[in-house]
């Protein structure tokens, strides 16, 4: 059958199980319409640039430029409303879209492929693309900068106690705690705008590959697409996804923060930690054991960032071995781009509705921050400042005197001053002001240290920098 959908087409040595033909499968690895449909907004703002700039430039007339033009409107408006077929026959959106124009606008529409070809074509749309998405990422991590910034300032004075190795260390504020991702999320951010700034070049007029020689004016097509110059070289342009791969780069790398985060929010969230409680919106419950509460919404977005990753290593792969200028295999890149945006936007909306909508419990912080002896490091600071030991020999001391705790299963601060002196005769009852959680971290006053009056200044610098 014509369009090889008979099974007896298939080839008798290999095609035993195939249910089609080689034509109709040859159509499906080579379709792309099923994803880069997609693609329909740019593929026509593309085309109407090309068009415009081509009887602008006195390559078409502006009659047919006019139908065209009209055409392509009213190709958008059908995608939009869900009244147009795509047909996998016309391969992709490029195909699909200048088929329905010819219908629509009869031999106009011959002229508009004029001066480009589909490498140019999907460079341009995909690029667009890419770049929208670009400055959606820019927004939503603005929007979950905006949400730290807000539970900074209200937590600055909030105790609680930090880690390393993920044991308790020394005691942080809760304010300091979130501040830390407002940098991990503000260095994704300047991620994303310089990465904006590397693509903002326009392909369209690039061509096959070398370039036309219609008098085009790409300037032209560029600033009416919103770029700010064209590309230089038509090799590269065609052959080129780093625009592609350096979204799918900072995404990983988005996503990996995003993935400590929900990491944090699992552990804070259970009953052994208790620090946090996550709103009903953004958690389960279990179906067999009343009790829980599942931080799904957290788990899952631990999760999403293995698929980004995964999409960044695919496309990494597509493209390693390609040979300069334009191969089919680039047709596979959209759908790893597509998927990896549509994580990233998941995860940081989800994300950012748990640290809006969850509530913090800064008894429990507190009574973890005084644990673990997390004060050990103040007692041993007293000892070099005050009584004039070498950082090394207190902590020595400091080590008996947390040993001595130990033995008696109790705090540091609860050793009596005799225990203490014991241990080193200049110690004196000052010690005790500096052995409780809130005068530990209102000592820790250096640049960048968790002291609320600090904490406070590092929200002031990124509220003045948004
Ligand atoms: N669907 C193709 C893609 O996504 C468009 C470019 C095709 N160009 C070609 N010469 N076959 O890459």
């Amino acid at each position: 059958m014509a369009d090889g959908t008979d099974t007896k087409s298939s080839n008798q040595m290999w095609g035993g199980r195939f249910a089609s033909g080689p034509a109709a499968i040859m159509e499906e690895i080579n379709a792309s319409i099923g994803f880069d449909k997609k693609l329909f907004a740019q593929d026509i703002r593309g085309s109407i640039a090309h068009a415009t700039m081509l009887a602008h430039q006195g390559i078409i007339s502006t009659e047919d430029k006019d139908k065209i033009v009209h055409g392509l409107n009213t190709i958008l408006s059908e995608i939009e409303a869900g009244n147009f077929e795509f047909s996998r026959s016309l391969e992709d959106i490029h195909m699909n879209v200048e088929s329905r124009l010819a219908a629509l606008v009869g031999p106009a529409a011959g002229r508009l492929h004029t001066a480009r070809s589909r490498n140019d074509q999907v460079a341009l749309d995909f690029r667009l693309w890419v770049k929208e998405e670009l400055q959606k990422c820019e927004q939503a991590l603005t929007g979950l900068i905006a949400a730290f910034l807000d539970r900074a300032e209200e937590h600055a004075d909030t105790v609680m106690p930090g880690f390393t190795h993920m044991q308790t260390a020394q005691p942080v504020t809760f304010g300091h705690h979130c501040m830390a991702y407002v940098e991990m999320f503000g260095r994704d951010r300047s991620r994303v705008r310089h990465a904006i700034e590397h693509m903002d070049e326009s392909p369209i007029g690039a061509a096959a590959l070398a370039g036309t020689g219609f008098p085009i004016d790409r300037h032209m097509t560029a600033k009416a697409l919103g770029f700010r110059e064209p590309t230089r070289n038509s090799i590269d342009t065609v052959s080129d996804r780093d625009f592609a791969i350096e979204f799918l780069s900072i995404a990983a790398i988005a996503g990996m923060h995003l993935s400590r985060l929900a990491e944090e929010i699992v552990i804070w969230s259970t009953p052994q930690f208790g620090f946090v409680r996550l709103s009903d919106a953004f958690s389960t419950g279990s179906s067999i054991m009343p009790q829980k509460k599942n931080p799904d919404a957290a788990e899952l977005v631990r999760a999403k960032t293995g698929r980004i990753n995964g999409s960044l290593v695919a496309l990494l792969t597509i493209m390693k071995g390609l040979p300069l200028a334009y191969s089919k295999d680039m047709q596979e890149d959209k759908e790893q781009v597509f998927d990896a945006a549509e994580s990233l936007e998941l995860a940081i909306a989800a994300m950012t509705g748990m640290v809006r909508d969850m509530t913090i419990n800064a008894a429990r912080m507190k009574a973890a921050a005084g644990s673990g002896y997390s004060t050990a490091t103040d007692l041993a600071d007293w000892l070099v400042r005050e009584a004039g030991l070498p950082f090394r020999d207190a902590h020595h001391v400091t080590g008996r005197a947390v040993a001595l705790a130990e033995s008696k299963s109790c705090d540091l601060a609860d050793l009596s001053l005799a225990e203490l002196q014991a241990i080193h005769p200049d110690i004196t009852d000052k010690i005790f002001s500096v052995l409780t959680v809130e005068a530990s971290v209102a000592s820790r006053k250096s640049f960048g240290g968790t002291a609320p009056s600090e904490v406070r200044k590092q929200i002031a610098f990124w509220r003045a920098r948004n």
